[in-house]
């Protein structure tokens, strides 16, 4: 299917707490236009000149956002901290803006992380979003922030190819920055990487978005790439608002026929593929942790190959949902079909024992460019606005965010996150105990088609690409069958599902699903997953006993996931 070449404009703007003033957070618009070579085509990583890693350790970190943290206390550091390393994860990039009061919590957060005795690494991430950096001035406040840190004990300190490891300053974005200077180049390089408070001190590694090929213009001013956009299928993106850029969506929906009432996409996967559907989805899938933008990343730097550091992102979910008289967003980024698993196993070495990938086109495998990524960031610890959070729900939530985060932590993905992190930190996926088997399971929690009843911010763009189902993750000590049900949303043991399919899966990780509907006669359902083995049920993961419920008609739009984990192996 070559329905899928499109020229993309994306839009990347984070949601940001603002508890005290107001000062208004202007999204950035940062058009790259990117050419998708995926459908039917794979890219060879043998073809890259890179060698494997040369640095000692991979390390998993997790973006966090102190914009969110106004309110939190050396406890809630340590708290995260303690969560978040539990999980697998070895520190955390933080996200700073411009507000006074964010430098006192990136304080904090150093010396909780030098209280928990955990070993536990901090690094910055400088939000040029925000951050000013037009003038010299601006440059010299960051270089006073990163200065700061350099020698800190738990500092995150990272080079490859050298035995001396420098401290790790990392951006969101940064690509329009001149601090003053003829260019973005001679910006980045007079005053800030090559300026004497800082040349031979750290290692920079920006999150510049820029086209692969652009990065050059970098060389001798970074010491690697940090590709934010891997984390997702952007490609597959619907523009936001505001944007004129439609052409997925029409080009879908024309070829869809979609019907307002029904989630064409997702009946694909109950009835007969008659109209083409079930390749539609398949197409899709092969966009799922796809590694591609990855290869060209990697590929444009290899000029420098021996010592550039290349962070690969990783997400869960991405939704956000902000009015035109908030922060202007409202779109998602295609998330289903196991994404975070996907993307995950395409950094891992691709010799586990998978389970069942119960996904449309399970096969559709992408190649693993584990030799490649010294670091992980997961995307991201905190962020609400956007609904790829990964940690507890707190803080200061970003003004409208608990509209759709609102009794969905997303904590049960670090039970997954754990898993990977282990296999990614040691080339292997790690053995499973009895007392350490779990199932992760998540859905939305309304059908993508349905019609929000008193939603003033409008329905979401990228929502015609989202299927209505339940997806589970198992993973497991041995044997067993799994059973996935949708229910009655009042549901108990003794009520019988409304459907419900087995799974026979091995050891180790199986990704499974089931499309969810709500029959006439009711107005929500729920779900559930059982884990037995002979007669006995070792798992029972209820959501509905836990507060879930998928609702016929929101109130409001929310494509954010509802998630739950279930077995001792749960991190929390
Ligand atoms: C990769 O490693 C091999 C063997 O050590 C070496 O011969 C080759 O030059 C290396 N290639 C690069 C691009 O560093
Ligand atoms: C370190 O931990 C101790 C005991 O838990 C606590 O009293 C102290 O405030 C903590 N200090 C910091 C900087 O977090
Ligand atoms: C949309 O689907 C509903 C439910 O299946 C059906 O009743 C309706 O006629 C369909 N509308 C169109 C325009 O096909
Ligand atoms: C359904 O799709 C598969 C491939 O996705 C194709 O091989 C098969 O012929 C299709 N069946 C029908 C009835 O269209
Ligand atoms: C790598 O870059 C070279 C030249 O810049 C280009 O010819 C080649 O197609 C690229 N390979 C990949 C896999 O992107
Ligand atoms: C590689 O990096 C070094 C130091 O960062 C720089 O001096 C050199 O010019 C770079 N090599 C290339 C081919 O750009
Ligand atoms: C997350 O939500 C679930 C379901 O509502 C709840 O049982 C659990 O206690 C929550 N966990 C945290 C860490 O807030
Ligand atoms: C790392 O992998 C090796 C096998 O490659 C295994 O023996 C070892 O137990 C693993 N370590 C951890 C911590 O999982
Ligand atoms: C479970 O459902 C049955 C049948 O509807 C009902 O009789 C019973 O009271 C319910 N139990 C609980 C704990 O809700
Ligand atoms: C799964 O169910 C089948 C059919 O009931 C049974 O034969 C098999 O032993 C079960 N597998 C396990 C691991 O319990």
């Amino acid at each position: 299917m070559q329905i899928y070449t499109f020229f993309i404009f994306s839009l990347f703007a984070f949601a940001y707490a603002l508890p005290v003033s107001f000062t208004d957070r202007t999204p950035s618009r940062i058009t790259t236009p990117r050419i998708t070579t995926r459908a039917g085509s794979t890219v060879s990583t043998t073809s890259l000149s890179t060698n494997a890693t040369t640095s000692a350790n991979k390390y998993v970190v997790a973006h966090h956002m102190v914009g969110n943290t106004f309110p939190y206390t050396s406890q809630d550091w340590l708290n995260d901290i303690k969560l978040a390393h539990a999980s697998g994860i070895d520190g955390f990039a933080l996200n700073i803006g411009s507000d006074d009061w964010q430098p006192a919590r990136v304080a904090d957060a150093y010396a909780a992380a030098t209280n928990s005795s955990l070993n536990f690494k901090i690094f910055l991430s400088l939000d040029m979003s925000i951050l000013p950096c037009s003038t010299a001035n601006d440059a010299a406040s960051l270089r006073a922030l990163v200065t700061t840190y350099l020698s800190h004990p738990n500092q995150l300190r990272y080079s490859r190819g050298s035995s001396t490891q420098l401290p790790l300053v990392s951006t969101f974005a940064g690509e329009s920055c001149q601090f003053g200077q003829a260019s973005v180049a001679d910006g980045w390089r007079s005053q800030f990487a090559q300026h004497p408070d800082l040349q031979g001190k750290m290692t920079f590694v920006p999150s510049f978005f820029v086209a692969p090929n652009q990065m050059s213009q970098f060389q001798g001013i970074v010491d690697g790439t940090f590709n934010w956009n891997g984390g997702w299928p952007i490609e597959l993106t619907t523009d936001s608002a505001g944007s004129s850029s439609t052409s997925l969506s029409s080009a879908l929906k024309s070829l869809l026929g979609v019907n307002t009432t029904t989630n064409a996409i997702g009946k694909a996967q109950t009835s007969t593929n008659t109209s083409g559907l079930q390749g539609l989805e398949n197409a899709i899938s092969t966009f799922i942790g796809s590694t591609d933008s990855d290869i060209q990343f990697l590929n444009a730097s290899s000029g420098n190959a021996s010592n550039n550091v290349y962070i690969a992102a990783v997400s869960p979910w991405f939704f956000t949902h902000f009015g035109q008289d908030s922060f202007n967003k409202n779109f998602l980024y295609l998330a289903d079909q196991h994404l975070y698993s996907k993307r995950w196993e395409s950094l891992i070495p691709a010799q586990v024992p998978f389970g069942v990938d119960s996904d449309t086109n399970s096969h559709a495998t992408q190649p693993s460019i584990s030799d490649q990524v010294d670091i992980v960031e997961i995307i991201s610890w905190n962020d609400y606005g956007e609904s790829h959070y990964v940690g507890p729900i707190e803080g200061a939530l970003p003004s409208g965010s608990e509209a759709w985060t609102d009794g969905m932590n997303h904590t049960a993905w670090l039970s997954l996150t754990s898993y990977y992190a282990a296999a990614f930190k040691n080339n292997s996926y790690p053995s499973v105990s009895l007392n350490e088997e779990r199932v992760v399971m998540w859905s939305r929690t309304h059908p993508a088609s349905a019609n929000a009843i008193s939603d003033n911010v409008g329905s979401v763009a990228g929502s015609e690409l989202v299927l209505d189902a339940l997806w589970a993750v198992t993973i497991l000590s041995a044997p067993a069958n799994v059973t996935l049900q949708i229910v009655p949303s009042s549901s108990n043991s003794s009520v019988s599902p409304l459907t419900e399919q087995t799974f026979s899966v091995p050891a180790g990780l199986s990704k499974l699903t089931i499309p969810v509907s709500i029959p006439d006669a009711l107005d929500s359902v729920s779900m559930r997953a059982v884990v037995g083995r002979g007669d006995d049920t070792v798992i029972d993961l209820d959501a509905a006993s836990q507060g879930f419920e998928f609702i016929k008609t929101p109130q409001q739009f929310n494509f954010n996931a509802w998630v739950g984990c279930e077995g001792g192996g749960c991190v929390v």
